[in-house]
């Protein structure tokens, strides 16, 4: 099938109907013209069935369903990030291109065995850095690429996630070593991505529940930083926290021997209320708010991949190296102590 200007349209299956899938879902079948959401599987046919219905998509809980239909192309999976790597493989095996949440694997071994797969099929496979699609990022790099800011001296990035007065209410349900290898994993592509050509050597964790102290015996940990250095002598920090009260708060920023470049924004509008307590700004409250135009974008991108069978703007190479620093970050927690990159693997 071909869109009104003759690009050939890309049939997608969505794998896993939860947060991130739902938003997926509505991007590829609304916002990018030359893809179309043809299924929506979840292990919960009810969830698929809601999904898919706005779209008018076929709904399965059987993954097989879309594996075996010629007519689609693609996969995205959005499911629980466990399963991950099992699911690029069987979507590789069957011959579909992949786009894949982040993290695309939790460990390296299911990592390196979702790449080879990929590469034995010869499919496109795509991870979900959408932070590199926002005009702001995309910027910050393409100025560094160009030597703009020198050579990178400082860098840093910063995820905090939108907060509640009352605290963490789902601390109990959130999973060890979430904020590595769920919410640090971007900044850790991140950093890397800014930083081209470098590889990080060493790694230096410092980590709490500071947010739900309460749950920090059931392995909560809501606050990190971590330090890296990397082999062309840049020392870059990563920070997240699962709580900031004033939004949703992310932000990168490079500083080198020629200046200084720095992307996030807090403001959901220019607009400032000025009043007896002085000047106030609205501010960006989920992932979905700050990002909407870099998920449509890694969707796109994705696509016009399949299409021009050029490779994705993120790899699984990509998600391998981020993957890395997060594994290291958790043993330097873990051991209260520096770890090097070559202790990983
Ligand atoms: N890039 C981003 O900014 C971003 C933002 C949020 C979440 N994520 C990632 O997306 C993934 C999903 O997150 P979420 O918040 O949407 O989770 P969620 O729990 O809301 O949804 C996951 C869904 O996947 C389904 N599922 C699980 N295993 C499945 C399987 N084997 N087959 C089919 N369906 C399956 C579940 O039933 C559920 O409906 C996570 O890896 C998360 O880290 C990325």
């Amino acid at each position: 099938m071909r869109t009104d200007h003759g690009l050939q349209v890309i049939r997608i299956a969505l794998i896993g109907a939860g947060r991130i899938g739902t938003m997926h879902a509505g991007h590829i079948a609304r916002r990018v013209p030359a893809a179309e959401l043809a299924a929506v599987v979840d292990l919960r046919l009810d969830v698929a069935e809601s999904v898919a219905a706005k779209y008018d998509a076929k709904a399965t809980a059987e993954l097989d369903d879309v594996l075996k239909d010629p007519e689609i192309e693609a996969v995205a999976i959005t499911s629980f990030a466990d399963v991950h790597s099992e699911l690029v493989v069987r979507a590789a095996e069957a011959g579909k291109a992949v786009f894949c949440e982040k993290p695309a694997s939790l460990d390296l071994v299911e990592m390196d065995r979702a790449i080879l797969a990929t590469r034995k099929a010869g499919v496109p496979f795509q991870v979900g850095f959408n932070r590199r699609f926002a005009a702001d990022f995309a910027a910050a790099h393409a100025a560094v690429v160009r030597g703009e800011i020198g050579t990178p001296q400082q860098l840093r990035s910063v995820t905090r996630d939108p907060g509640w007065p009352g605290g963490l209410s789902n601390s109990v349900n959130i999973k060890p070593w979430t904020i590595f290898r769920e919410t640090l994993i971007h900044d850790f592509d991140t950093l890397l991505w800014l930083n081209p050509g470098a590889e990080p050597i060493e790694v230096y964790t410092r980590a709490d529940a500071l947010v739900a102290p309460q749950y920090k015996d059931s392995g909560l940990i809501d606050t990190a930083s971590v330090m890296l250095s990397f082999d062309n002598g840049a020392i870059a920090t990563a920070e997240a926290s699962f709580s900031a009260l004033y939004g949703y708060d992310v932000r990168g920023e490079v500083f080198g021997s020629k200046g200084m470049v720095t992307a996030g924004r807090h403001a959901s509008s220019p607009m400032l209320q000025y009043g007896e307590q002085g000047i106030s700004q609205q501010t960006l409250r989920s992932d979905e708010e700050m990002f909407g135009d870099a998920y449509v974008a890694e969707v796109s991108q994705f696509a016009d991949a399949i299409r021009t069978g050029s490779t994705p703007p993120v790899t699984g190479e990509d998600a391998r190296r981020a993957l890395r620093v997060a594994l290291a970050a958790m043993k330097s927690h873990e051991e209260h102590r520096p770890v090097q990159l070559t202790e990983i693997g």
